[in-house]
């Protein structure tokens, strides 16, 4: 995309989404619909969809032949997002933490052409901390430019997980966390990934959805985060897979460890 081109996407995207922000805190003020899909721990609101079918209208409108990829059911034309201009939508990340705590989650869209990384956002609502850019633009909190990755050991940073990564691939898991400087959770990809940004945590460990990831890939590569699956390979961002989010040192350990205890077992 030539740069003037991505400027304006730039511009597009911020505007979207802190529209659909202003919407969605509106909509806060007023009894939420509460719906359950596929169990009572995952939900789905009218917010959730009205920003969904928001985004949808905007990209149709402005990129008729891009591709989309959302959470709540408007996926068009999505095949290969190899091919052309991709956007992976998620139009609230964190649901949860949206019904239970009215904070701590994230509208996030991200960007992808031909299968390169092009730009992302993620935008924390309540706290009004908008991350966006790409790597030909640079990463931004608000209006300040951020810094690479401190590429630094394991036991130097803490770990972001999420609760089902914690119950289930506990034992896998357990050195990880025992090496690190402790573990936080919380509750959205989106958060997590602002907290990677910022440098207040140093990885990240959860099976997370091509929307889940496709914004924080974008703003973590560029800041020179790595992506890898659990067996060290890329991900594929096409269906729910499990990965880690980290600096070179420690994903190098993070990895080691888990494929040592897995051949403990
Ligand atoms: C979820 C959150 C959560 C993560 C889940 C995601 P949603 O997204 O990001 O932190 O652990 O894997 O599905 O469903 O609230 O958009
Ligand atoms: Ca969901
Ligand atoms: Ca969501
Ligand atoms: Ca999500």
């Amino acid at each position: 995309m030539e740069q003037e081109a991505l400027y304006q996407l730039s511009r597009s995207l911020q505007k979207w989404v802190l529209e659909a922000a202003a919407e969605t805190r509106k909509k806060m003020t007023q009894p939420l619909e509460i719906m359950t899909k596929s169990s009572r721990n995952d939900l789905v609101t009218n917010v959730d969809c009205a920003n969904q079918a928001f985004f949808a209208e905007q990209i149709k409108a402005e990129y008729p032949m891009a591709q989309l990829v959302g959470e709540e059911g408007a996926n068009v034309g999505a095949g290969d997002w190899h091919n052309g201009l991709t956007f992976f939508v998620d139009p609230i990340d964190g649901t949860m933490n949206f019904v239970k705590q009215q904070e701590n989650f994230a509208i996030m869209i991200g960007v992808y052409e031909d299968g390169q990384a092009l730009f992302g956002i993620i935008y924390d609502v309540m706290a009004d901390q908008l991350f966006w850019g790409g790597p030909q633009l640079g990463i931004f909190r608000n209006e300040q430019a951020l810094e690479q990755a401190a590429d630094q050991p394991l036991s130097e940073g803490l770990i972001c997980v999420n609760t089902r990564m914690l119950v289930t691939n506990e034992r896998q898991l357990q050195q990880v966390f025992v090496q690190s400087s402790g573990v936080r959770i919380y509750g959205s990809a989106g958060i997590t990934f602002a907290q990677l940004l910022r440098g207040n945590a140093q990885a990240y460990i959860s099976k997370l959805a091509p929307w889940d990831i496709a914004a924080g890939r974008v703003l973590a590569e560029t800041l020179g985060f790595q992506i890898l699956n659990f067996d060290g390979q890329p991900i594929s961002m096409v269906a729910k897979e499990g990965m880690i989010i980290a600096p070179k040192q420690a994903m190098q350990e993070i990895i080691a460890i888990m494929a040592h205890s897995k051949t403990a077992e």
